[in-house]
């Protein structure tokens, strides 16, 4: 039953109706407009972009009723002290501690009460981020923009940042200080209210719907009563595994041998999109474009048809379970490598739909000067959806096994490089990406506890445009990449493809204090930008941790993610 609420926001007393069991966020982003508080994972409560103050204490507002906070005073972005919040806002410019800037206004607002109470080190800040999620940044650069305010350079231009920024993402980006405030543009901040809003329908559910974009949808005049009719999908973790779908093979003589699990790509802001009848549909990809995942997002083509069917408007919301259950995955490997001296052989089996951008990136010149040939079976697999758009994907799958073999043949690259460009970034690996950009790595393991230390990375991409960004871009790569190695895996229902762990934290994204210090250095290139840097790097990290483990382990382990290494372990803690 609906009823009226008066609490105080951001020092204004608002008197609104709201219906029985209506959540704080509900309240804020739908009745009261209040788009700086992201919706990335309503109702599981785990990524933290909903955060807002509750009588000075942060609270994520999409577990909070309403009606706790009758009489109390509701705190976001907007309401917090201006001057450090805007030196805040700066800092994340600063640093590159935010680029798509989704889970940024909940991290700066959760940090202001950290800070209110003195908690100002870099031990509390990291204690503080344990209640997020930030899937772009590789979290170092948003210590350092807490720790203390880092003053913006008057003299860098903004412009070149966001230069780079697309030439990282593949979409136009904004950098700029309203992007850590919730101003970046994205699709459901921008949609107008008094569209009818369109979910997808829940299995099982008896109700009507629109079918579009292979999705039944429920159309509904909010939300709210959308989300209510089309039924809850459970946002559940389960307890099985995410064993690699595809059957392993045994590794040859001096070999190596490799079968990787699904991937979900694990972006913050959840597919959106809005249209008017005959118009063109709201991207998907507001500022970022999901690593490649929103490359084909069903969101804008479902909100055409059903605007045009309708003759509406209609805004398209996916939830974080929609987005696991619908988004395209990365494709799972199960392949050999070996090394003969002059060539590397690569025999396998990828997902259909993987085939041509592995096939591509052995095409690639290797910077050791070797031959790659490699031929790839196809197996149909039931899950929705992949795509080779993902970040590195067929860049990173081949580096891998080519630097596995290298590993496995005992090849000293150094004698193998051939030229100064791949020598300047050279480390424990090195991948030429698919747009020129090279990258080197070395991912240090300690021995004895079997404990990330630390990544280092050596990148060339042509004219760097901004360091700030291009640093940004590859710590989130390595962050990513050490992932993709370690603990990042989706348990999908082998009959039927349906994805079974729906969480944003099941996910395995590493979490803020395990990251360990990732050091970029930029080798500075005359010539015009080279775009996707962060893809070399993503490859390269991942390479160099592959050997890393086989050198503190003394085994190699076959499967992505390597949950049974010390390593992986310690991550999941
Ligand atoms: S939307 Fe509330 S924690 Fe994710
Ligand atoms: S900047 Fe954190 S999720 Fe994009």
């Amino acid at each position: 039953m609906s009823h009226h609420v008066l609490f105080n926001l951001d020092g204004q007393e608002v008197d609104v109706e709201v219906d029985e069991n209506e959540s704080l966020l509900s309240v804020l982003r739908e009745r009261l407009g209040v788009t700086s508080v992201k919706d990335g994972c309503a109702p599981q409560g785990q990524c933290g972009c909903c955060t807002v103050l509750v009588d000075g204490e942060a609270r994520v507002s999409c577990v909070t009723p309403v009606d706790r906070i009758i009489g109390r005073a509701v705190t976001t972005v907007e309401g917090l002290e201006p001057v450090w919040r805007d030196a805040c806002a700066a800092s994340f410019v600063a640093t590159g501690g935010s680029q798509c800037g989704f889970c940024t206004p909940g991290i700066i607002v959760r940090c202001a009460s950290a800070v209110a109470k003195g908690r100002v080190d870099r031990a509390s800040m990291e204690r503080a981020l344990a209640a997020h999620v930030c899937r772009c940044t590789g979290w170092q650069s948003v210590l350092d923009a807490l720790e203390s305010p880092v003053a913006l350079d008057p003299s860098r231009d903004l412009s070149l940042a966001a230069e780079r920024a697309a030439l990282e993402g593949g979409v136009p980006q904004q950098v700029d200080a309203s992007v850590p405030l919730g101003g970046a543009k994205f699709a459901d901040d921008m949609a107008p209210r008094d569209a009818v809003v369109a979910v997808p329908r829940s299995a099982g559910v008896e109700v009507s719907a629109e079918l579009a974009e292979g999705i039944a949808w429920v159309i509904a005049d909010t939300l709210r009563d959308a989300r209510t009719a089309a039924g809850k999908v459970q946002g559940r973790r389960t307890t099985l595994d995410d064993s690699p779908p595809l059957p392993s093979l045994v590794a040859p003589i001096n070999g190596v041998a490799l079968a990787t699990s699904w991937v979900d790509s694990g972006y913050l802001e959840p597919d959106a999109s809005w249209c008017e009848p005959g118009g063109e549909p709201a991207t998907a990809r507001g500022n970022g474009g999901g690593f490649g995942g929103k490359a084909d997002s069903l969101a804008p083509p479902a909100a055409r048809i059903l605007a045009d069917r309708l003759q509406r408007s209609v805004r398209v919301v996916m939830s974080r379970e929609d987005v696991v259950r619908f988004s395209a995955k990365r494709a799972p490997i199960s392949a050999t490598a070996r090394f003969d001296g002059k060539l590397v052989t690569i025999r396998g089996t990828c997902a259909s739909g993987g085939e041509s951008r592995l096939s591509k990136a052995a095409e690639i010149a290797s910077p050791y000067g070797v031959g790659i040939d490699a031929v790839w079976d196809t197996a149909t697999l039931p899950v929705f959806r992949v795509s080779s758009a993902l970040r590195a994907f067929g860049l990173a799958e081949t580096a891998v096994l080519v630097e596995g073999a290298l590993t496995a043949a005992g090849a000293d690259r150094l004698s193998l490089i051939q030229d100064a460009r791949s020598a300047s970034v050279l480390l424990d690996s090195c991948v030429l990406g698919f747009e020129g950009a090279i990258a080197g790595a070395r991912v240090k393991i300690n021995a004895q506890t079997g404990k990330l230390e630390k990544v280092e990375v050596k990148v060339a991409a042509g004219d760097p445009l901004d360091d700030v960004v291009m640093r940004s871009y590859a710590a989130g790569a390595a962050h990513m990449a050490l992932g993709w190695v370690l603990t990042e895996g989706l348990a999908v229902d082998p009959e039927t493809g349906e994805p079974l762990d729906l969480t944003i934290r099941s996910l395995g994204v590493i979490r803020a204090k395990d990251i360990p210090e990732i050091e970029v250095s930029i080798v500075d290139e005359a010539g015009p930008p080279l775009g996707r840097s962060s893809d070399a790097v993503f490859a390269a990290v991942a390479a160099a941790a592959w050997d890393a483990l086989l050198l503190v382990d003394g085994s190699r382990p076959a499967t992505f993610p390597a949950r049974e290494t010390r390593t992986a372990r310690i991550l999941r803690r």
